[in-house]
């Protein structure tokens, strides 16, 4: 059976998902939604799409029957949830970009409509399809370190990745986006109880602008000698063909020098970090207590080059500590280390398909349609919805100074 896939959102990660399907022989595209004209068409020549097949908006794809087995939902975060609903209702299995939606209440609806409707539900955890998350599971799963006890997580968000995303970017105010936070929990493999967070936004304020700063970086006389300019962040991108896509995709359709200019002198990411637009926090720290007494320290923070995540996992038998290459494991009955190189084709983030666990997400997803069997997947939609609620309850812990008791979800 070819499975078929309406994408609903076609830019960076839903035209990134429709190629790999099509070229990894996975699936075929058979329909589109996209408000943005240009890229809607492009994406129909791409994929051949016929006329009409390509929706201006996924409203007009959710009033037709249903033109595929499954759909790629990969709107902006706040568009979720309506499409994720209207298609779960037409029995469309779903593959959702996460973070699955910005409330609480938009997330449940999602995962109340997947199970009435008894859809396959995947959600874009991408980084738990990499070869390296994969053997970190299967290492703990095997009792190579014992029970875990303890764990310590860095999540290196990288100076430029958030004055992109989380400055001058789509995830910049609070109120329409969610936070960067995610669950270990598929590690733990038990409900977190307990969480406290404190962090705040330290840096990207218009009280660190710079003396003489001006409010564009193609006009600005300091641009030079900061660290954030725009153009120095964007310029050396230029002709890559995977940065093309990502993050330049994102800040210009034309990405050539010309357009970069263009986009930078008018559009929002050119404007200074420090204008104050922004409210996202750019460094915290959440504690989490899981059943039975483990926890869980972890730390996001803008400043540093973007790479990848570093987590300690500290066990009664031994320890494994992991930087998205390479696990070293510490037994501590024989006193000796075993590393495992697990080096991804790619590098740490979104532009290099996540080192190829974006094609592993699909595999998995695509399989799970095909057989019907939605173990495949990992996650079910109690689970997914338990690993955002940690991520609200850290939002609330850190903004009212509490510590948040978790209420249990239905499994
Ligand atoms: N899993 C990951 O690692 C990862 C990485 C980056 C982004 N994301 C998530 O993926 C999602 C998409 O992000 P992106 O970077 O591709 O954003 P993007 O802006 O490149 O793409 C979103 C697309 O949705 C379209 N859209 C807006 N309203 C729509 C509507 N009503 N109907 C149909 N299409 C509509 C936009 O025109 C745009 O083309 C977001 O939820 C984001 O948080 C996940």
């Amino acid at each position: 059976m070819t499975v078929t896939l309406a994408i609903v959102g076609a830019g960076a990660r839903g035209a990134s998902y429709a190629r790999i399907a099509v070229s990894e022989g996975l699936a075929t595209v058979t329909a589109v939604a996209d408000p943005d004209p240009a890229r809607r068409q492009a994406f129909a020549e791409e994929f051949g799409l016929p006329e009409a097949n390509v929706f201006q908006d996924w409203s007009e794809l959710a009033a037709r029957p249903r033109l595929a087995d499954a759909a790629v939902v990969a709107t902006p975060d706040r568009f979720h949830a309506d499409p994720a609903v209207a298609l779960a209702d037409l029995g469309y299995a779903l593959l959702l970009e996460k973070p699955m939606a910005p409330s609480e209440a938009d997330a449940r609806r999602i995962v109340e409509a997947a199970v009435r409707n008894d859809i396959l539900l995947g959600v874009c955890h991408v980084l738990r399809y990499t070869a390296y998350s994969v053997k970190l599971k299967q290492l703990i799963s095997e009792g190579r370190i014992g029970d875990i006890v303890s764990i310590e997580h860095l999540e290196p968000v990288g100076w430029w990745h958030q004055a992109h995303s989380y400055v001058r970017g789509q995830w910049a105010v609070e109120a329409r986006s969610s936070s960067m936070l995610l669950g270990l929990g598929h590690l733990v493999g038990r409900p977190v109880e307990r969480v406290s967070s404190f962090g705040g936004l330290h840096h990207f304020r218009p009280e660190n602008k710079p003396a003489g700063a001006g409010d564009r970086c193609v006009s600005c006389p300091v641009e030079r000698t900061c660290v954030y300019s725009a153009v120095r962040i964007y310029e050396r991108f230029l002709g890559d063909p995977v940065y093309e896509q990502w993050p330049l995709g994102v800040v210009t359709d034309d990405v050539s020098a010309a357009g970069l200019h263009t986009a930078l002198a008018e559009g929002p990411y050119g404007a200074c970090v420090y204008a104050g637009h922004n409210d996202v926090v750019d460094h915290q720290v959440v504690n989490l207590e899981y059943e039975g007494g483990i926890t869980a320290s972890f730390t996001m923070t803008a400043f540093t080059a973007l790479d990848f995540r570093k987590t300690r996992i500290f066990g009664t038998r031994g320890s494994l500590e992991g930087d998205g290459r390479r696990i070293t494991l510490h037994d501590f009955l024989t006193d000796t280390q075993q590393t495992f190189d697990l080096d991804p084709d790619g590098g740490a983030s979104a532009a290099d398909g996540h080192g190829g666990a974006d094609t592993e997400l699909l595999r998995a997803f695509i399989a799970a349609v095909a057989s019907g069997d939605r173990s495949l997947v990992g996650s079910g939609p109690y689970e997914t919805l338990e690993s955002h609620l940690v991520v609200w309850a850290a939002e609330r812990a850190r903004r009212d100074g509490t510590v948040v008791r978790m209420e249990p979800v239905p499994s």
